[in-house]
């Protein structure tokens, strides 16, 4: 079958974080929303297929994962990624976030420490402080367009014995960058042997362009398997993120028991009924859709990156190896962080992330959410390159 990501859905009115809040909250309809890491596309068919036919049955009491379930995320993790999971490894948690919090209350101890990569998705930060742990930053590196992890830095870092657990971000949102096996295995070699457990956040590890290899962190051997966790999610691949379903990966029984011990405490232990239906017919029957997803995305890409470059060239793309959100470098505009905001959402009219949300070393950075339909892509960036100009005057 043959998707049209061209076509235009309207989410107005849907109770749209990304599109409602804005006109909720100014009153301002003509605001271009381009942040929130959410897709303006209709989902795979075969899943509104099934939800539906899952809502025609009426009840909605409660849930638990089926086999069929477990064997279709185990399926999807080994015909993807070749990644050999057991299904007794996967527990399912009301998204990424709210696991990410508990995993650090289940390994971490209050005044403890937690190391992140910043510019990172802001949850890292709060994953940690929220939980009574201290956010240690081991920043990336940026150097001629592209950023890479800082390893003399991290060697330094993992020299703290308060330091219990590292959050990679894998793909990284938002600088995106798919990190290399070599990336991997070093990271991972470093943090295993000052006993450090490594969390892998992966929920973005399906969204990479052509030519480029994902490659799932605990995939690079045993002793990564054992000693460390897995964060997955259909959530982000199939635009599926209201339905709060994400599956981490804990091979050791262990950990697992222990995150499981937390789960339940917290009262999450619980399942969202068509969140388990969308994830299993999206990983059972959405691959069709999310190849034609990867070449309109790299198409999306193209031409923002050929429009700044010509266009608007004071502000540098940083070319992404994966995700959809894209790291803008704004610096050579000059302005100050205020000043940046109000360029892009007042005289421009779009939405997007501020760099600093990301930690400080975002500052002077924008991040784009370019999983939209071509046209308001095209909207979005023409938006951009006048409020620009008007900074020559
Ligand atoms: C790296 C990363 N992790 C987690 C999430 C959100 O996860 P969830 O919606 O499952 O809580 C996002 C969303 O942007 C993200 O970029």
């Amino acid at each position: 079958m043959q998707y049209d990501f061209d076509r235009e859905v309207s989410r107005t009115g849907t109770d749209c974080y990304k599109w409602d809040l804005f006109h909720a909250r100014d009153g301002a309809p003509r605001l271009l929303p381009m942040w929130v890491a959410d897709m303006d596309f209709p989902c795979p068919a075969p899943v509104s297929e099934a939800l539906v036919a899952r809502a025609a049955n009426g009840i909605f009491g409660y849930t638990m994962k089926s086999a069929a379930y477990l064997d279709s995320v185990v399926g999807w993790m080994q015909q993807r990624h070749h990644w050999e999971i057991k299904p007794e490894w996967i527990c399912v948690t009301p998204g990424v976030v709210p696991a990410l919090n508990m995993l650090v209350r289940t390994f971490v101890a209050p005044g403890e420490h937690v190391l992140i990569q910043p510019p990172v998705y802001g949850p890292f930060f709060s994953a940690a402080q929220s939980n009574q742990a201290a956010s240690i930053p081991n920043p990336l590196r940026y150097a001629n367009g592209r950023y890479q992890m800082d390893f003399d830095d991290l060697q330094e870092k993992l020299r703290d014995p308060q330091l219990k657990m590292a959050i990679l971000c894998n793909p990284h949102n938002p600088v995106g960058r798919v990190w290399t096996r070599d990336e991997l295995t070093r990271f991972g070699e470093l943090c295993l042997e000052h006993g450090v457990m490594v969390v892998s956040d992966e929920i973005h590890g399906d969204l990479v362009y052509r030519g480029e290899q994902f490659t799932p962190f605990a995939s690079l051997g045993e002793a990564f398997t054992q000693h460390n966790i897995i964060c997955t999610a259909p959530s982000k691949t199939f635009n599926l993120a209201g339905l709060e379903t994400s599956n981490i990966i804990i091979a050791d029984a262990d950990l697992r028991t222990r995150f499981e011990k937390t789960l339940r405490s917290d009262g999450l232990g619980g399942i969202n009924s068509f969140g388990l239906v969308a994830t299993e017919t999206a990983y059972r029957r959405g691959e069709e859709w999310l190849e034609q997803l990867i070449d309109y995305l790299g198409d999306n890409l193209r031409y923002l990156e050929d429009t700044f470059r010509n266009e608007i060239p004071q502000i540098k793309v940083i070319h992404p190896e994966g995700t959809y959100m894209i790291w803008l470098d704004c610096r050579a505009l000059g302005l100050d962080r205020s000043a940046l905001t109000h360029l892009m959402r007042d005289t421009a009219g779009v939405v997007l992330n501020d760099g600093y949300a990301f930690g400080p070393q975002g500052e002077g950075f924008q991040r784009i959410n370019i999983a939209c339909p071509r046209s308001i892509l095209v909207e979005g960036l023409e938006r951009i390159r006048s409020a620009v100009a008007t900074l020559k005057q």
